[in-house]
C-alpha cells in the first residue's frame, strides 16, 4: 500500500522532510538517494570504516579516520531462562570477550565472542544535521553467547577491556513470576522527544524492550552512527526484541548490511525476521508485517501453529503479539483490518491479550473479543494525525488515543497484566488491564 504521504514526500522541500518522513509512510522503495548513489561512487570500499573525507563526517559510524575501539553498542538480544547474545561492532578488530556478572554481584565471568567481517559500500549522510554519516567500508560485528545462566536474574556486562561500554539484560523470568517489560515504536531521536520520554520509563527497571520497528530513519534527519549513541541507554537497559517496520529498508541495503546485522535473529523460532520467545509464562510474537502476515500465508501458518502450542505450555498465561503496521487505526497509516479478521479465532482460541502495534504515529487502544489492540508508535517519529480516518469500521472500537510522543510499561502480576501509557513529560496518559491465566 502506498502511502499518502509518500507521494507528498516527492514534493517535499528538504526543510519538510522530517515532519513527513516519520509519519510511518512507506519508504521502502529500494531506491538509493542521489546522494547516497554519489558517495557511493565516490567512496572508497576497502577504507577501515570508510574515508569519506567530507568535513564534519567524524564520529561513530566511520568519518575521515576509523578509530580504535567499539563503535555501536553493546546491546543484548534473545534473551532466554539461561542464555541471552550480546553484539557490538567495531571499525578495526577489536576486544573479542563480554565480561559478565549478576547484577550487584563482583564475581565476573568471561566469555569469547565471535566476529564476522564485512563490508559496506555505499555512503549515507543524514540530511540536515551534523550527525555522522554511515560510512562504506569494512566493518566487524561481534557476538557473545553468553550461556548456562540462571533463570529469573538480571547480569550487568561490558566489553572485555573497555569498561564504559556495558549494559545489562535479565533472563527470562520463571512462569508466574511477576515481569515489567517496555514497549516503543518508531523511535526517531534526531527529532528530539525520544530522550524525554525514555527518561521517564527506563528508571523502572524493565527487564526487555519490544519495539514495534521503524527503529531509525534516515529519511528523518539520522543515520545509525547518530543512533546508537543516542539509544544506548535503552539498549543498555535490557534485551531488545524488534518488530521490523518499513524504515528498516530505506536504502537498498539497510535491511541487510544495517538491521539484520544489529537486531536479526532476536528471538527464537522464527525466521525472516519473524520469531517468539517466552517470559514468565507470558509468550510474545514479533510478526513482520513487511512480508505477508494473513492466516494463509507462511509466517500466518507459523503464528497460529506457534500460538497454539503455546496456550498448551505449561505455566501459559497468555500471548503477546508485537507489529509494525497495525490491524486498527483511525491515524494515518495503513490498516490492515482483513488479516486481524483471518487471525482473530486463532487469537482468542489461544489466548492472545494483547497486540501491540505501531507505524501509526500517536497512541490509540481498541478493544475487540477481549482482545488490546494498542497503537504505540510514539518513540520519537513526528506525531501523525491520528483522527485521520475515522470512518473506519474499527474507529467504534477505540476506547483511548491521543497524539503524544510515549512508551508504554507493561507489569504481569498474578493474573493482571496493566499497560502504563507515559508521555515525554513524565504525565501517564492512559493505562490498561487485561486478563492473565
Ligand atoms: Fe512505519
Amino acid at each position: 500500500m502506498i502511502h499518502r504521504h509518500a507521494v507528498a514526500l516527492t514534493l517535499c522541500s528538504a526543510l519538510c522532510l522530517a515532519a513527513f518522513a516519520a509519519c510511518g509512510g512507506d519508504s521502502s522503495d529500494g531506491a538509493a538517494p542521489p546522494a547516497a548513489q554519489a558517495g557511493a561512487a565516490g567512496a572508497s570500499a576497502g577504507g577501515a570504516g570508510g574515508a569519506s573525507g567530507a568535513a564534519g563526517d567524524a564520529g561513530e559510524g566511520g568519518g575521515p579516520t576509523c578509530t580504535p575501539g567499539v563503535l555501536k553498542g553493546p546491546w543484548s538480544l534473545r534473551a532466554g531462562s539461561t542464555e541471552a547474545t550480546v553484539r557490538w561492532q567495531t571499525c578495526v578488530p577489536g576486544a573479542t570477550a563480554v565480561a559478565f556478572s549478576v547484577e550487584g554481584g563482583a564475581d565476573a565471568k568471561t566469555v569469547d565472542a565471535t566476529s564476522t567481517m564485512y563490508t559496506t559500500k555505499y555512503r549515507y549522510p543524514s540530511v540536515l544535521t551534523d550527525a555522522p554519516a554511515d560510512e562504506p567500508g569494512d566493518y566487524h560485528l561481534y557476538e557473545a553467547t553468553l550461556s548456562g545462566l540462571a533463570p529469573s536474574t538480571c547480569y550487568t556486562y561490558s566489553v572485555a577491556g573497555e569498561a564504559g561500554r556495558k549494559g545489562r539484560f535479565c533472563t527470562a523470568r520463571k512462569a508466574g513470576e511477576k515481569l515489567t517489560f517496555l514497549a516503543i515504536g518508531d523511535t526517531n531521536p534526531a527529532l528530539g522527544t525520544t530522550d524525554a520520554t525514555l527518561s521517564f520509563t527506563l528508571p523502572k527497571r524493565p527487564d526487555f524492550t519490544l519495539h514495534g520497528g521503524d527503529i531509525q530513519y534516515y529519511s528523518g534527519l539520522e543515520t545509525w552512527a547518530y543512533w546508537f549513541p543516542k539509544m544506548q541507554p535503552l539498549l543498555a537497559a535490557g534485551a531488545f526484541f524488534p518488530a521490523v517496520g518499513n524504515h528498516e529498508s530505506e536504502k537498498p541495503d539497510e535491511y541487510e548490511q544495517y538491521f539484520w546485522r544489529y537486531f536479526g535473529d532476536a528471538g527464537f523460532d522464527g525466521k525472516s525476521g519473524y520469531f517468539t520467545f517466552e517470559n514468565a509464562g507470558l509468550h510474545f510474537f514479533s510478526v513482520n508485517t513487511q512480508e505477508p502476515f494473513g492466516a494463509a500465508g507462511e509466517q500466518g501458518k507459523w503464528l497460529i501453529e506457534k500460538l497454539e502450542a503455546a496456550s498448551k505450555a505449561p505455566g501459559f498465561r497468555g500471548s503477546i503479539v508485537l507489529q509494525h503496521r497495525p490491524f486498527f487505526t483511525c491515524g494515518d497509516s495503513d490498516h490492515h483490518p482483513d488479516e486481524q479478521a483471518e487471525l482473530e479465532p486463532s487469537f482468542k482460541a489461544f489466548g492472545v491479550r494483547v497486540v501491540l502495534q505501531a507505524h501509526m504515529h500517536g497512541y490509540e487502544r481498541f478493544e475487540k473479543e477481549g482482545i488490546l489492540y494498542i497503537t504505540t508508535g510514539g518513540g520519537g517519529g513526528a506525531i501523525g494525525t491520528i483522527d485521520d480516518d475515522l470512518a473506519r469500521p474499527e474507529c467504534a472500537l477505540r476506547k483511548a488515543s491521543g497524539a503524544f510522543p510515549h512508551s508504554i510499561l507493561l507489569d504481569a502480576d498474578g493474573a493482571t497484566l496493566t499497560g502504563t501509557v507515559i508521555d515525554n513529560k513524565g504525565a501517564t496518559r492512559d493505562t490498561f488491564t487485561t486478563t492473565l491465566k
